[in-house]
């Protein structure tokens, strides 16, 4: 690879780790050799000017893609009509969006935010006509600018015209927040509670924020949500680990149904609040709604990371009265449970009864119990009955050699090594740790 080639890939790498100056650097030290610029990366160099305000060095890099003849490729173009927006030069974002040979509709999304930026709605609305597609991002753009400048009955007509693929938890939201800064607070609940239930479910992480602020602002405004939007809003918090809210929203429900038992049930256990997730499994038998097998997972879980052996064992038998069958989850919480208790001759008993095969998983967790509890015997009568089954792995012998090793039985751990390089599995102990139920074993 050439000394430029490699500058080249430092470059796209600085911008991929949203490091805009470093690659700004690379470029001039590129540039100092008297190469000229790959293509590809001139949208890239034009964006980090645009991103660090530094104007006049993308101007000087749109000369050059003029200069080069490569200021008609669509994404060179697009990308300098974005930075004149963002500085609010409109006239000269609109010239070179004249100019281009050919555009794709992110060079119209460019051009129609530069005009909604200055509130220009006119210009906007007419491109946004004359487009020849247009994508989800266009109709939120559109929306949002017309709730910026107040008037929510162009919003309106928008909102209700977007396709329906295209109607996504962000227009809702756009057009929720549109009414509520505007001051209708009684269309604002409305649309709110004409949200689909399915989108309260992509507020996980990424939509923290969103969905946030549009829970304050529906407290704040007096607003009475449903039942779909306080499962969602359950959901949300108990997911993100603010479980005092969702336990706040979640008691104050006038109905609750096994969904919404299910979401705080499994955010207490993820959360590591394993008695509290037992609790409201009472809490939740007690009512009278019936537990089904993810509400028995996520209670079986909380019970295994808790060292809650007596509450798993009790739970697990209440699968059978309430008709749930019990899965290979199910078992393996129920082995990791009893083999974290040390207690490994029931668990490996369980393992040998399991109605389905033993997996990977249960033989680990199983094998990892016997390292925690340094029992070296029972291990070996498990690594025999993975052996016969014909699935021993790396991970297993090493478990089993470390094991060896915690008592000081050096030979045996050496032996073991040794038989798993015989049978070619090669791994390195030591060099690698596998998760086993949430529970961390050092190979
Ligand atoms: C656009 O209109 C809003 C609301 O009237 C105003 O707050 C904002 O400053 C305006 N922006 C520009 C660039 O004129
Ligand atoms: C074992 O089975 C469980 C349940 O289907 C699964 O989650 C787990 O990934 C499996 N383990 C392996 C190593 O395949």
């Amino acid at each position: 690879m050439s000394n430029t080639q490699s500058l080249y890939h430092l470059i796209r790498d600085c911008l991929s780790k949203r490091a805009p100056r470093e690659a700004l650097v690379l470029h001039s030290q590129i540039r100092r050799q008297g190469e000229c610029v790959v293509l590809s990366v001139v949208p890239l160099l034009i964006k980090a000017c645009a991103s660090l305000s530094m104007f006049n060095h993308g101007k000087a890099l749109h000369a050059e893609s003029v200069k080069s003849g490569s200021d008609s490729d669509v994404v060179v173009a697009t990308s300098v009509l974005g930075m004149y927006a963002k500085r609010g030069d409109i006239v000269d974002a609109r010239k070179v969006f004249d100019f281009m040979p050919q555009r794709n509709v992110v060079s119209w999304n460019a051009m129609i935010s530069g005009y909604l930026a200055g509130n220009d709605t006119l210009s906007a609305l007419s491109l946004f006509e004359s487009m020849p597609e247009r994508s989800a991002v266009t109709w939120n753009e559109m929306i949002r600018g017309f709730t910026k400048i107040g008037d929510m009955a162009m919003a309106k007509a928008l909102f209700d015209e977007v396709p329906h693929e295209m109607r996504t938890v962000v227009t809702w939201t756009v057009m929720v927040d549109g009414y509520a800064s505007n001051g209708d607070m009684k269309a604002a609940r409305e649309v709110f509670e004409e949200m689909p239930e399915r989108n309260y479910f992509v507020w996980s992480l990424g939509m923290w924020d969103v969905g946030k602020e549009v829970h304050l602002s529906i407290c704040e405004k007096g607003i009475t949500p449903n039942q779909y939007v306080l499962n969602g809003l359950v959901d949300m918090y108990a997911k993100c680990g603010d479980l005092a809210t969702a336990r706040s929203i979640f008691e104050g429900m006038p109905q609750i149904n096994g969904v919404c038992w299910n979401s705080i049930i499994s955010g207490f256990a993820i959360h590591g609040k394993c008695r509290e997730a037992v609790d409201l499994f009472r809490q939740m038998e007690h009512a009278g709604v019936k537990p089904n097998e993810i509400t028995f997972l996520s209670v079986l879980s909380a019970c295994a990371h808790g060292g809650l052996v007596q509450e798993g064992l009790d739970i697990f038998s209440k699968m059978h009265k309430y008709g749930v069958t019990a899965g290979i989850k199910h078992y393996g919480c129920i082995i990791d449970l009893l083999g974290r208790a040390g207690r490994l001759k029931e668990a490996f008993d369980l393992v040998k009864s399991l109605p389905m095969r033993p997996n990977a998983t249960i033989w680990g967790s199983l094998l990892g119990a016997c390292r925690l509890h340094s029992e070296a015997t029972l291990a070996e009568e498990a690594m025999d009955d993975i052996c016969h089954t014909g699935s021993s792995s790396d991970s297993y012998y090493s478990l089993l050699s470390n094991i060896y090793a915690a008592q000081e039985r050096w030979e045996k751990a050496e032996e073991t090594r040794m038989s798993m390089l015989d049978k070619g599995l090669e791994k390195i102990p030591g060099s690698s740790s596998c998760t086993l139920n949430g529970g961390n074993y050092s190979l």
